[in-house]
């Protein structure tokens, strides 16, 4: 599991809960054209930690039906429409590489990542529409916060507007919302009291938010053995993050040749890329956004007072906190 859990009947749980999500997620991919079957395989074959499934059957943990097979269909809901997110994202991002394998728009082209992401996304309204209309609509709305996010983030602040709460703007749809959603339906299918679905929605959120900063000081502090993506991609494709824009926010006078290299079209110089992402390595904005981060989690924990405490409780806070020190 990609979490620490102290309780080893929960630990076992969840491993075999998870092993049935992982079964039904090859079964789910599979089409009547064999070339469908092998581009939608491509990516859930490579790898992934499957943090969002595994949020879903641990927030199931709180309720009195953690065991029922709309927490595993969940689980699947939610994994699969992360995964069209990813073929999509890759083609926007122009990514070649994607959980240290090719990406789809690398190994075949364009066309074939949207569609094959396209796929992916029908299949997970399939399974959602067997979860009932509540689920139609959560999912919709999900849908809509992610798309919104993934555009906003093309899209400059607005004049007066704060880059940085911009951003977390931006992060809260294309990043949060999915792992909010995730936390919700494990509660709501697991059977949990409402009070308890609301607060892991809101638990979800932060967590969510929390672990796209993470991933974005890892694009810059990691190597990509480590990542399974091409370090500096954000970077080189211009797309803000909590770290680089919390550098231009401290605008230090030694700050004057990072500036210009951000200013720059990073994609058209690798030398240049490898500049700036040493300077950023080295700039105070990594700790702050480290900081930051770190201040998210314990927010986070705070929302789960609704939880009873015991084993679900600490691994829902384990949660949190792998999130927030994660290196991978
Ligand atoms: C990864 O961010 C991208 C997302 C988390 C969301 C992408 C959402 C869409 C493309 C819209 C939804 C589309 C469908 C079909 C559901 P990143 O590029 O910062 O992270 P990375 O380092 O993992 O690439
Ligand atoms: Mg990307
Ligand atoms: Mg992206």
């Amino acid at each position: 599991l990609a979490l620490p859990v102290s309780d080893p009947d929960l630990e076992q749980r969840l491993k075999s809960r998870l092993t049935l999500v992982e079964k039904a997620l090859a079964g789910h991919v599979q089409s009547r054209a064999p070339f469908v079957t092998e581009a939608a395989g491509h990516l859930l074959e490579a790898g992934g930690k499957r943090f969002r499934p595994l949020l879903v059957l641990l927030a199931a943990e709180c309720g009195d039906r953690a065991d029922s097979d709309d927490v595993l269909t969940a689980a699947c809901v939610v994994e699969l429409t992360h995964l069209a997110s990813l073929y999509h994202d890759d083609v926007m991002d122009e990514a070649l590489v994607r959980r240290s394998a090719d990406s789809a728009n690398a190994r075949w082209d364009n066309h074939i990542a949207i569609l094959t992401g396209d796929f992916l996304f029908a299949r997970s309204s399939e399974l959602t529409a067997e979860l009932g209309p509540e689920a139609v609509h959560i999912q919709a709305q999900t849908f809509a916060r992610l798309v919104e996010g993934q555009i906003m983030e093309t899209q400059a602040p607005l004049s007066g507007e704060d880059p940085v709460s911009h951003h977390l703007d931006v992060i809260a749809g294309k990043t949060g919302i999915l792992i909010a959603t995730s936390a919700r339906y494990g509660a709501l299918f697991g059977g949990a009291p409402k009070e308890v679905e609301e607060a892991l929605t809101a638990y979800g959120d932060i967590v969510g938010a929390a672990f796209q900063i993470s991933d974005d000081i890892l694009d810059i502090a990691s190597d990509g053995d480590v990542s399974g993506k091409t370090p500096g991609t954000d970077l080189r494709e211009g797309v803000p993050t909590l770290p680089v824009l919390m550098a231009r926010r401290a605008a230090r006078p030694a700050d004057a040749r990072l500036i210009e290299l951000l200013d720059s079209d990073l994609a058209a110089s690798d030398e240049d890329l490898a500049e700036a992402l040493a300077l950023l390595r080295a700039h105070p904005a990594m700790d702050e956004a480290r900081a930051y981060v770190l201040e998210e989690a314990r927010r986070a924990k705070a929302c789960l007072a609704p939880v009873p405490a015991g084993p679900v409780r600490d691994a829902l806070e384990a949660f949190a906190d792998v999130v927030a020190t994660r290196t991978t």
